[in-house]
């Protein structure tokens, strides 16, 4: 029966069309019910993508869960014989609170899980699966597939004291070549910059299989021969055009423990597709075997404004610049690496700005705004303070390092201060998520007050008993009877990038990075 566009939704068609593509692979659905006991989640909270749940008490007094999550009750209510292997396919709406807000989310999924006794002709097919999926929904999309195991592998094995095996696999995650060589700088770690060359390697299969396989000799690891099989088998399947090696698909590192994989769709700016092996809950719910599987946001293709399509049909680039000094500065970067708009500089109120005949598109944004936009494909490219970053921590790559802008955060006291350990320390800051990460790694118990401006002011007061801040020249705090009591890190200018506009402005984009490169370099030299 032919169905009326108007009758159904974008997101609800597809999820037929997924939901009949999944039967015909012998995959069998499976409903659940909305609610689970709470307990459930308390004690599996590492394989929760949020632990944003929704509780209430049911009329015996018990907790509750709007269910945040599929796979959990899935794998728990579906025991697997020694032998046997369990396909499952579901179309289900999870629900969680909306961290920060007063709000709460109903999110509509489609996807798939495979368990038991499965073995690598389960794994490819689930991979191959994921890629048909994404081709149900658009003709123009990417699969991006890692090995989170041997990622995490390494990087337990390269770190040396001065950054932990967490910091490499978020570098990885981010794209971050620039810190990656800063470390292997720093702890002439020479397996650090073979591995920077392994996680540099992204394309289809067939294209970077050779080096992939050269790299991974140098490296004399023999872990990454699983994921090349799975690979060698993966690349003769018919999806194969659309799937791409791309060592930055590093997921939950706690809830995957092997292949991962990531869905996108042009004109969709965030993935929709999210997937790999979960082994580890297996165990933790005391089931035998493996499990790998796949969920399709279907309110994440509903919901996209789809700019990057029509944007992207043009050919520009569309670069969020921040407004004041520090853009200005970034801007002479982007001209001398030949993307130069004069337009941009003329000092009038015009917000977007255009060189038709180098294919850039500018935009003038609040500097802590330009995140939103790149996150959101509003822009391809932004350009952002590492401060703004490290607080909001936007899922998006981050390319290079503009070395412009360089200052660093630090915690600040009146002069003389010292800690009394015994108290809980108030920090004043506009920075709250990133005072809390960092004394949360110290074990410090903190009373965070979240100021807009002047954080000075606050020590002097008495309001706080530091504050985390950018300091730059060092001039604020001096003028104020401040100084410096620990500095976090350093800080400069950062280019970013939309994770799917790289996919499909993909090479555009490769080109201006590495005009980039070469004009930070001069510059740097001059
Ligand atoms: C930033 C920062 C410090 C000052 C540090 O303030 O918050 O106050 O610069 O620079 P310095 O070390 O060279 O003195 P900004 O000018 O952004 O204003 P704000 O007070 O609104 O944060």
């Amino acid at each position: 029966m032919k169905i009326n566009d108007k009758v159904i939704g974008k997101a609800e068609r597809v999820s037929l069309l997924l939901r009949e593509l999944y039967f015909s692979y012998g995959y069998r659905g499976y409903r659940m019910g909305k609610f689970e006991e709470y307990d459930l989640y308390s004690k599996n909270k590492e394989f929760l993508v949020s632990e944003n749940v929704i509780t209430f008490t049911d009329g015996d007094g018990k907790l509750m869960a709007l269910k945040p999550d599929v796979t959990l009750s899935v794998i728990k209510n579906n025991a697997c014989a020694a032998g046997e292997i369990k396909k499952i396919f579901y179309g289900e709406n999870v629900y969680r609170a909306v961290s920060g807000a007063n709000s709460f989310k109903e999110i509509m999924q489609t996807g798939l899980e495979c368990f038991g006794d499965i073995k690598k002709d389960e794994i490819t097919e689930v991979i191959c699966l994921a890629a048909k999926s994404l081709k149900t929904v658009s003709a123009d999309c990417v699969l991006d597939v890692s090995d989170i195991s041997v990622i995490k592998r390494i990087a337990a094995e390269l770190t040396d004291g001065s950054f932990s095996a967490d910091e490499i696999i978020k570098c990885v995650g981010e794209k971050n070549f620039d810190e990656l060589s800063r470390m292997a700088k720093e702890s002439g770690n020479e397996k650090l910059s073979a591995f920077s060359e392994l996680i540099g390697i992204n394309g289809r299969i067939k294209d970077v299989m050779p080096k992939l396989i050269a790299v991974c000799e140098k490296m004399g690891d023999a872990s990454f021969d699983e994921f090349l099989s799975v690979l060698k088998i993966v690349a003769k399947d018919e999806n194969a055009d659309v799937i791409n090696v791309d060592f930055s698909v590093v997921g939950d590192v706690n809830y995957y423990n092997g292949i991962v994989f990531k869905g996108f769709v042009k004109g969709v700016p965030a993935p929709v597709l999210s997937g790999g092996q979960y082994d580890n809950l297996m165990k933790k719910l005391q089931r035998s075997g493996k499990a790998i599987g796949f969920a399709v946001y279907l309110d994440t293709l509903e919901n996209s404004g789809a700019n990057l399509q029509t944007e992207g049909e043009d050919g520009f680039v569309n670069i969020a610049l921040p407004k004041g000094r520090l853009g200005e500065k970034v801007y002479e970067i982007f001209a001398a690496a030949g993307y130069e708009c004069p337009a941009v500089l003329n000092p009038n109120r015009k917000l977007i700005l255009e060189n038709a005949d180098k294919k850039v598109r500018y935009f003038w944004v609040k500097p802590s705004d330009v995140t939103i936009y790149v996150e959101r494909g509003a822009a391809d490219i932004g350009v952002a303070g590492k401060d703004t970053i490290l607080e909001y921590e936007p899922d998006v790559y981050e390319l290079l390092d503009l070395k412009e802008g360089k200052c660093r955060m630090a915690v600040a006291g009146v002069n003389g201060f010292t800690d009394d350990e015994s108290k809980t320390l108030r920090v004043a800051t506009k920075f709250s998520n990133v005072a809390k990460n960092f004394y949360m790694t110290k074990g410090r118990d903190i009373d965070v007050i979240r100021l807009n401006g002047s954080i000075e002011i606050a020590p002097i007061l008495g309001l706080s008993d530091v504050i985390v801040d950018i300091v730059e020249t060092g001039a604020t705090l001096r003028e104020n009877n401040l100084s410096v009591v620990e500095t976090i890190c350093p800080i400069s200018a950062r280019l970013i990038a939309n994770k799917s506009a790289s996919k499909f402005k993909g090479k555009i984009v490769e080109e201006m990075l590495e005009n980039l490169k070469k004009a930070v370099d001069a510059k740097e030299k001059s």
